[in-house]
Protein backbone atom coordinates (compact mmCIF):
# COMPACT_ATOMS: atom_id res chain seq x y z
CA UNK A 1 0.00 0.00 0.00
CA UNK A 2 1.37 3.23 -1.19
CA UNK A 3 -1.05 5.38 0.38
CA UNK A 4 -3.45 5.12 3.34
CA UNK A 5 -5.87 7.78 4.72
CA UNK A 6 -7.67 6.74 7.99
CA UNK A 7 -10.90 8.95 9.23
CA UNK A 8 -8.98 12.24 7.12
CA UNK A 9 -10.09 15.60 8.19
CA UNK A 10 -9.47 18.44 6.99
CA UNK A 11 -10.95 21.63 8.32
CA UNK A 12 -10.50 25.34 7.72
CA UNK A 13 -10.96 28.69 9.94
CA UNK A 14 -11.10 26.63 13.07
CA UNK A 15 -12.41 28.29 16.19
CA UNK A 16 -14.42 31.02 14.11
CA UNK A 17 -18.01 30.77 13.58
CA UNK A 18 -18.13 29.23 9.57
CA UNK A 19 -15.82 26.35 9.42
CA UNK A 20 -15.23 24.36 6.24
CA UNK A 21 -14.71 20.67 5.85
CA UNK A 22 -12.00 20.58 2.61
CA UNK A 23 -11.86 16.93 3.58
CA UNK A 24 -14.78 15.02 5.75
CA UNK A 25 -14.15 11.30 7.10
CA UNK A 26 -11.57 10.01 4.25
CA UNK A 27 -10.87 6.32 4.54
CA UNK A 28 -8.50 5.81 1.68
CA UNK A 29 -5.85 3.26 0.38
CA UNK A 30 -4.26 2.90 -3.45
CA UNK A 31 -1.47 0.45 -4.45
CA UNK A 32 1.27 2.20 -6.29
CA UNK A 33 1.77 1.93 -10.70
CA UNK A 34 -1.64 2.80 -10.72
CA UNK A 35 -3.12 5.84 -12.96
CA UNK A 36 -5.35 7.76 -10.27
CA UNK A 37 -8.05 10.24 -11.17
CA UNK A 38 -9.76 12.70 -8.90
CA UNK A 39 -13.40 14.43 -9.94
CA UNK A 40 -15.70 16.32 -8.67
CA UNK A 41 -16.64 19.87 -8.82
CA UNK A 42 -15.16 22.95 -7.76
CA UNK A 43 -14.59 23.03 -4.21
CA UNK A 44 -15.27 19.55 -3.52
CA UNK A 45 -11.95 19.46 -2.09
CA UNK A 46 -9.97 17.41 -4.87
CA UNK A 47 -6.64 19.47 -4.29
CA UNK A 48 -7.04 19.41 -0.80
CA UNK A 49 -7.39 15.13 -1.30
CA UNK A 50 -3.98 15.70 -3.07
CA UNK A 51 -1.99 17.57 -1.17
CA UNK A 52 -2.90 15.95 2.07
CA UNK A 53 -1.72 12.45 -0.15
CA UNK A 54 1.50 14.91 -0.88
CA UNK A 55 2.39 15.64 3.08
CA UNK A 56 1.81 19.78 2.21
CA UNK A 57 -1.27 19.52 4.47
CA UNK A 58 -1.86 17.65 7.46
CA UNK A 59 -4.93 17.06 8.26
CA UNK A 60 -6.98 18.29 11.44
CA UNK A 61 -7.69 14.84 12.37
CA UNK A 62 -7.27 11.72 11.28
CA UNK A 63 -3.71 9.61 9.79
CA UNK A 64 -2.38 9.90 6.51
CA UNK A 65 0.60 7.15 5.43
CA UNK A 66 3.01 7.25 2.45
CA UNK A 67 4.23 3.61 2.50
CA UNK A 68 5.36 3.03 6.56
CA UNK A 69 5.96 6.67 7.02
CA UNK A 70 2.87 8.61 9.01
CA UNK A 71 3.55 12.14 7.99
CA UNK A 72 1.95 13.46 11.49
CA UNK A 73 4.95 11.54 13.35
CA UNK A 74 7.75 13.43 10.99
CA UNK A 75 9.28 16.68 11.02
CA UNK A 76 7.80 19.09 8.26
CA UNK A 77 11.75 19.01 6.93
CA UNK A 78 11.12 15.63 6.68
CA UNK A 79 8.22 15.57 4.80
CA UNK A 80 9.51 18.07 2.59
CA UNK A 81 12.90 15.41 1.60
CA UNK A 82 10.41 12.69 1.04
CA UNK A 83 8.86 15.42 -1.99
CA UNK A 84 11.58 15.47 -3.32
CA UNK A 85 12.83 12.53 -3.78
CA UNK A 86 9.62 10.75 -4.21
CA UNK A 87 7.26 12.91 -5.33
CA UNK A 88 7.21 15.01 -8.87
CA UNK A 89 4.07 17.97 -9.42
CA UNK A 90 2.54 19.66 -11.88
CA UNK A 91 -0.04 22.34 -11.77
CA UNK A 92 -1.80 24.29 -14.02
CA UNK A 93 0.56 26.78 -14.74
CA UNK A 94 3.39 25.45 -16.03
CA UNK A 95 5.51 27.85 -13.67
CA UNK A 96 8.61 27.50 -15.87
CA UNK A 97 11.16 30.08 -15.95
CA UNK A 98 11.18 32.29 -18.81
CA UNK A 99 14.83 33.02 -18.93
CA UNK A 100 15.75 29.73 -18.53
CA UNK A 101 15.79 27.34 -21.44
CA UNK A 102 13.92 23.97 -21.69
CA UNK A 103 17.09 21.82 -20.68
CA UNK A 104 17.68 24.27 -17.90
CA UNK A 105 14.32 24.19 -16.71
CA UNK A 106 14.00 20.65 -16.34
CA UNK A 107 17.24 20.65 -14.41
CA UNK A 108 15.66 22.76 -11.57
CA UNK A 109 14.54 20.48 -9.30
CA UNK A 110 17.91 18.50 -9.02
CA UNK A 111 20.11 21.19 -8.78
CA UNK A 112 22.73 19.07 -11.12
CA UNK A 113 24.26 19.96 -14.37
CA UNK A 114 26.43 17.38 -15.25
CA UNK A 115 26.96 15.57 -18.28
CA UNK A 116 24.55 12.40 -16.91
CA UNK A 117 21.95 14.44 -15.36
CA UNK A 118 21.85 15.71 -18.80
CA UNK A 119 21.79 12.43 -20.73
CA UNK A 120 18.66 11.64 -18.75
CA UNK A 121 16.84 15.02 -19.34
CA UNK A 122 17.58 14.34 -23.19
CA UNK A 123 16.08 10.67 -22.87
CA UNK A 124 13.34 12.44 -20.92
CA UNK A 125 12.68 15.04 -23.73
CA UNK A 126 13.16 12.42 -26.25
CA UNK A 127 10.13 10.30 -25.07
CA UNK A 128 7.82 13.29 -24.37
CA UNK A 129 8.96 13.99 -28.19
CA UNK A 130 10.45 17.71 -26.99
CA UNK A 131 14.46 16.74 -28.27
CA UNK A 132 14.26 19.54 -30.55
CA UNK A 133 13.11 22.28 -28.31
CA UNK A 134 15.52 21.50 -25.82
CA UNK A 135 17.59 24.76 -26.01
CA UNK A 136 14.14 27.26 -26.50
CA UNK A 137 12.90 29.10 -24.10
CA UNK A 138 9.41 28.95 -22.54
CA UNK A 139 7.72 31.55 -24.23
CA UNK A 140 8.74 30.20 -27.62
CA UNK A 141 6.63 27.35 -27.45
CA UNK A 142 2.69 26.30 -27.13
CA UNK A 143 1.02 25.91 -23.84
CA UNK A 144 1.02 21.83 -24.95
CA UNK A 145 4.37 22.20 -25.18
CA UNK A 146 5.23 24.05 -21.97
CA UNK A 147 3.04 21.57 -20.23
CA UNK A 148 5.02 18.92 -21.42
CA UNK A 149 8.32 19.99 -20.18
CA UNK A 150 6.44 20.45 -16.78
CA UNK A 151 6.01 17.08 -17.18
CA UNK A 152 10.11 16.54 -17.59
CA UNK A 153 10.77 18.49 -15.11
CA UNK A 154 8.74 16.38 -12.65
CA UNK A 155 10.52 13.08 -13.93
CA UNK A 156 14.03 13.99 -14.05
CA UNK A 157 14.16 12.85 -10.42
CA UNK A 158 12.82 9.46 -11.18
CA UNK A 159 9.65 10.22 -8.35
CA UNK A 160 7.65 7.59 -7.22
CA UNK A 161 4.93 9.48 -7.53
CA UNK A 162 3.20 11.84 -10.08
CA UNK A 163 0.71 15.09 -8.67
CA UNK A 164 -1.02 16.67 -10.57
CA UNK A 165 -3.69 19.23 -9.67
CA UNK A 166 -5.42 20.13 -13.27
CA UNK A 167 -2.62 19.73 -15.23
CA UNK A 168 -5.05 20.31 -18.96
CA UNK A 169 -7.27 23.14 -17.38
CA UNK A 170 -5.50 25.58 -19.24
CA UNK A 171 -5.53 23.76 -22.45
CA UNK A 172 -7.36 23.04 -25.95
CA UNK A 173 -9.23 19.61 -25.74
CA UNK A 174 -6.57 17.93 -28.13
CA UNK A 175 -3.27 19.62 -26.11
CA UNK A 176 -4.90 18.20 -23.61
CA UNK A 177 -5.32 15.01 -24.70
CA UNK A 178 -1.92 15.19 -25.97
CA UNK A 179 -0.29 15.76 -22.59
CA UNK A 180 -2.06 13.26 -20.81
CA UNK A 181 -0.90 10.34 -23.43
CA UNK A 182 2.73 11.35 -22.69
CA UNK A 183 2.29 11.11 -19.11
CA UNK A 184 -0.37 8.10 -18.93
CA UNK A 185 2.99 5.89 -20.57
CA UNK A 186 4.44 6.66 -16.86
CA UNK A 187 1.65 4.42 -14.88
CA UNK A 188 3.33 1.17 -14.84
CA UNK A 189 6.12 1.97 -13.05
CA UNK A 190 4.89 4.91 -11.25
CA UNK A 191 1.66 6.12 -9.79
CA UNK A 192 -0.01 8.78 -11.39
CA UNK A 193 -2.27 11.13 -9.65
CA UNK A 194 -4.26 13.63 -11.52
CA UNK A 195 -6.97 16.15 -10.25
CA UNK A 196 -9.55 17.25 -13.03
CA UNK A 197 -12.86 18.67 -14.45
CA UNK A 198 -12.71 16.88 -17.65
CA UNK A 199 -13.47 13.14 -17.78
CA UNK A 200 -12.10 13.57 -21.00
CA UNK A 201 -8.59 13.12 -19.83
CA UNK A 202 -8.72 10.43 -17.18
CA UNK A 203 -10.27 7.83 -20.06
CA UNK A 204 -7.28 5.65 -18.98
CA UNK A 205 -7.25 6.03 -15.20
CA UNK A 206 -7.15 2.88 -13.07
CA UNK A 207 -9.21 4.09 -10.70
CA UNK A 208 -11.45 7.22 -10.49
CA UNK A 209 -12.01 8.92 -6.92
CA UNK A 210 -15.35 10.71 -7.13
CA UNK A 211 -15.15 13.89 -4.60
CA UNK A 212 -18.54 15.67 -3.06
CA UNK A 213 -18.33 18.18 -0.44
CA UNK A 214 -15.33 16.83 0.90
CA UNK A 215 -16.36 13.06 1.22
CA UNK A 216 -15.62 10.23 -1.46
CA UNK A 217 -18.86 9.99 -2.92
CA UNK A 218 -18.00 6.87 -5.36
CA UNK A 219 -14.35 4.83 -6.29
CA UNK A 220 -14.73 3.67 -9.67
CA UNK A 221 -12.19 0.69 -9.44
CA UNK A 222 -10.22 -1.06 -11.66
CA UNK A 223 -11.31 0.35 -14.91
CA UNK A 224 -8.92 -1.78 -16.86
CA UNK A 225 -7.35 1.17 -18.71
CA UNK A 226 -4.84 0.76 -21.52
N1 LIG B 1 -6.72 28.01 2.66
C1 LIG B 1 -8.04 27.81 2.78
N2 LIG B 1 -8.77 28.48 3.73
C2 LIG B 1 -10.08 28.28 3.87
N3 LIG B 1 -10.81 27.43 3.12
C3 LIG B 1 -10.15 26.75 2.15
C4 LIG B 1 -8.75 26.91 1.93
N4 LIG B 1 -8.38 26.09 0.91
C5 LIG B 1 -9.51 25.47 0.51
N5 LIG B 1 -10.57 25.84 1.25
C6 LIG B 1 -11.95 25.36 1.11
O1 LIG B 1 -11.94 23.95 1.19
C7 LIG B 1 -12.87 23.39 0.24
C8 LIG B 1 -12.15 22.41 -0.67
O2 LIG B 1 -11.20 23.14 -1.44
P1 LIG B 1 -10.31 22.47 -2.59
O3 LIG B 1 -9.38 23.52 -3.04
O4 LIG B 1 -9.75 21.22 -2.08
O5 LIG B 1 -11.41 22.15 -3.69
P2 LIG B 1 -11.23 21.67 -5.21
O6 LIG B 1 -12.15 20.51 -5.41
O7 LIG B 1 -9.80 21.48 -5.52
O8 LIG B 1 -11.82 22.92 -6.02
P3 LIG B 1 -11.38 23.52 -7.47
O9 LIG B 1 -11.92 22.57 -8.49
O10 LIG B 1 -12.07 24.84 -7.51
O11 LIG B 1 -9.88 23.62 -7.49
C9 LIG B 1 -13.51 24.55 -0.47
O12 LIG B 1 -14.75 24.83 0.14
C10 LIG B 1 -12.54 25.68 -0.26
O13 LIG B 1 -13.21 26.92 -0.23
MG1 LIG C 1 -8.44 22.47 -6.79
Amino acid sequence: MIFKLESVNLVYDIGKEAQTYALKDINLSLDGNRFIGIMGPSGSGKSSLLYTMAGFKIPTSGKVCYGEIDYDEISSSKRAEIRRKDFGFIFQRHFLIDYMTVMENILVPINDDGREVKIKAMSILNKLELLNLADKKPYQLSGGQRQKVAIARALIGDPKVIFADEPTAALDHNSAIEVMRFLENYKRDKMIVVVTHDPCILQNANHIINMLDGTIASIDKDRGGI
